[in-house]
């Protein structure tokens, strides 16, 4: 397999209910799963061109769903499946981040 252009990691996390922290599973992670493969299928990328994997708590819950794109390590926070195209077209795309949404920091500094 060729080595990957880029890498996307989304928080998949759960947590039981009652639990006081919030968690990116619970607000909508696994949906964005699908969408940022499909995204990829539709524009062509071949398989293992870009990666997509679902992970446990990276840690910012509170600005979740939480997204990290490597190799350039861009966090982004509180992804829904409406900016996928976004990150799509201009991160992966062209390599430009997409700032509007990237936390001021990692852990919401
Ligand atoms: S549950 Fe997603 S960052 Fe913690």
């Amino acid at each position: 397999m060729p080595k990957p252009k880029y890498h996307i990691i989304i928080c998949t996390n759960t947590r039981p209910p009652g639990h006081p922290k919030p968690s990116c599973g619970a607000a909508g992670s696994p949906g964005l799963l699908m969408t940022f493969n499909m995204g990829l299928m539709e524009r062509g990328y071949q398989p293992g061109e870009v990666l997509v994997t679902g992970s446990a708590c990276l840690g910012p819950c509170e600005q979740g769903p939480t997204v990290v794109v490597y190799p350039d390590a861009t966090w982004y926070s509180q992804v829904k499946e409406a900016d996928v195209p976004a990150i799509l077209d201009e991160h992966i795309g062209k390599g430009k981040p997409v700032e509007k949404l990237k936390p001021n920091s990692v852990w919401g500094g």
